[in-house]
């Protein structure tokens, strides 16, 4: 078999630069490890960055995420017993984010693949990139019927998650990886429940870290720090509700309850490989980097370095190498901007097993740092609303 763009994984990113490419012409097949079931089922990110929801936008692909997604002007920062307002709108001069869960992005984005003919492998196994280094690299897979396939392609995207065979498949000598794990994990419900807010509660607690996000009118989404090593087992629905409303608590505020239908625990850690390219394997999202969730910025790092990757891929096919030889410094720039943030929120909001008074103490002028001056509440909502370098350095001097 042929084609122009093998792409492992289909994820968020994987199933994007599919679409981008072909909105560019170029042909590419996606082999995926899970059932399409499982992919649109898989419950993680809910918030977009406003240039992650213009790229949706233009490309075509935001029908559905422009009457459901929620835009959010800002988010609640919770300590101390207070509940401070930031305000993006006001802040950043009118950027936004829009609250549209993951699970839909991937449900449009293979409706659409499969709409416009697009081959789309679900349930493969034992994938495998070979001849790297050449200008034809092989993609091989069992199918789903049990039989080996051989893909020929001009280049590769590993599109394949943090535990993908893609960056292992890269010489170890050739890569420099930077890795820090937390040590706290977050667990999450997804609930049928109303929101019992507007906006995105992030909460520091002395029990510790609480996140009340959204999926829409009538589904909520929260999250809680607890200790890596607890299984789902030992956190029954009530004792979950019990200490979110802890966390939460604000007089005159109440936190609705409901059935929880999903419950799952997630590790934290961040991660970056570099480069993201070897020599016809070009790495995208969670493949080549991780960020703890607590700045909502994986899914918008997985899409932002597509939007850079289609068009290198589309200019190495017609013989210009240069986009595909700056593609790695290029997306790293931003990987290293969402890393610093996501690490400062994490920091900032979860309680540190075994930490002292004095780290409570740094934690809780830092969060009201941000809560009562304008210079360091504009840099959170800059950041998580999606930060822009400026090329002349923003003017100043
Ligand atoms: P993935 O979504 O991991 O997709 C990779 C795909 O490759 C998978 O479908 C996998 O099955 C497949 N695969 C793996 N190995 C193989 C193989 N060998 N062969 C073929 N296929 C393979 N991000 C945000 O921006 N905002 C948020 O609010 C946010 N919240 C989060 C909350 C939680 C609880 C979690 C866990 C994550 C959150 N994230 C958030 C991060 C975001 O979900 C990820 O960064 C995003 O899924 C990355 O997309 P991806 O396509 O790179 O990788
Ligand atoms: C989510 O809605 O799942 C979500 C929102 C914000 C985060 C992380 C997760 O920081």
């Amino acid at each position: 078999m042929r084609t122009q763009v093998g792409i492992v994984g289909a994820g968020p990113a994987g199933l994007l630069l599919s679409h981008l490419l072909a909105l560019r012409g170029v042909d590419s097949v996606v082999v995926e490890t899970r059932s399409r079931a499982y992919c649109e089922a898989r419950q993680r990110a809910g918030v977009l960055e406003d240039g992650s929801v213009r790229l949706l936008r233009e490309s075509g692909l935001a029908g559905r995420l422009d009457r459901q997604g929620l835009e959010h002007g800002g988010i609640y920062l919770q300590f101390a017993g207070e509940r401070h307002h930031i305000d993006f709108r006001a802040l950043t001069g009118g950027r936004t984010v829009t609250v549209y869960a993951q699970t839909e992005i991937v449900k449009d984005l293979i409706a659409q693949r499969l709409a416009d003919g697009a081959a789309v492998h679900f349930d493969v196994s034992d994938t495998e990139v070979d001849r790297l280094t050449s200008d034809r690299p092989v993609l091989c897979y069992t199918d789903a019927d049990g039989t080996r396939q051989e893909i020929t392609c001009d280049a590769i995207a590993g599109c394949d998650g943090f535990h993908g065979i893609c960056r292992p498949a890269m010489p170890a000598e050739v890569l420099t990886v930077w890795e820090r794990e937390y040590p706290y994990a977050w667990l999450g419900i997804l609930a049928d429940v109303p929101p019992s807010t507007d906006e995105l509660i992030y909460a520091h607690h002395r029990n510790g870290f609480a996140l009340h996000s959204l999926r829409g009118p009538a589904v909520s989404r929260l999250y809680l720090q607890v200790d890596p090593a607890e299984r789902v087992g030992d956190w029954p629905d009530q004792r979950i509700w019990d200490e979110l409303a802890r966390r939460f608590e604000l007089p005159g505020w109440e936190l609705k309850q409901g059935p929880v239908m999903d419950k799952g625990i997630t590790p934290m850690r961040s991660f970056v490989s570099a480069p993201m390219r070897y020599g016809r394997l070009f790495l995208a999202g969670d493949a080549a980097h991780i960020v703890p969730p607590t700045g909502a910025k994986g899914l918008n790092l997985a899409m932002a370095d597509v939007a850079v990757l289609a068009p290198a891929l589309d200019a190495l096919l017609k013989g210009d190498e240069r986009p595909a030889d700056a593609y790695s410094a290029a997306c790293l720039n931003r990987v290293w901007r969402s890393t610093h943030f996501s690490w400062w929120m994490t920091t900032m909001l979860h309680r540190t097993p075994g930490a002292d008074e004095m780290e409570a103490e740094l934690q809780l002028s830092q969060l009201r740092y941000v809560t009562s001056s304008r210079a360091a509440a504009m840099s959170l909502a800059e950041n998580y609303t999606g930060y822009r370098a400026q090329p002349s350095g923003a003017g100043l001097t």
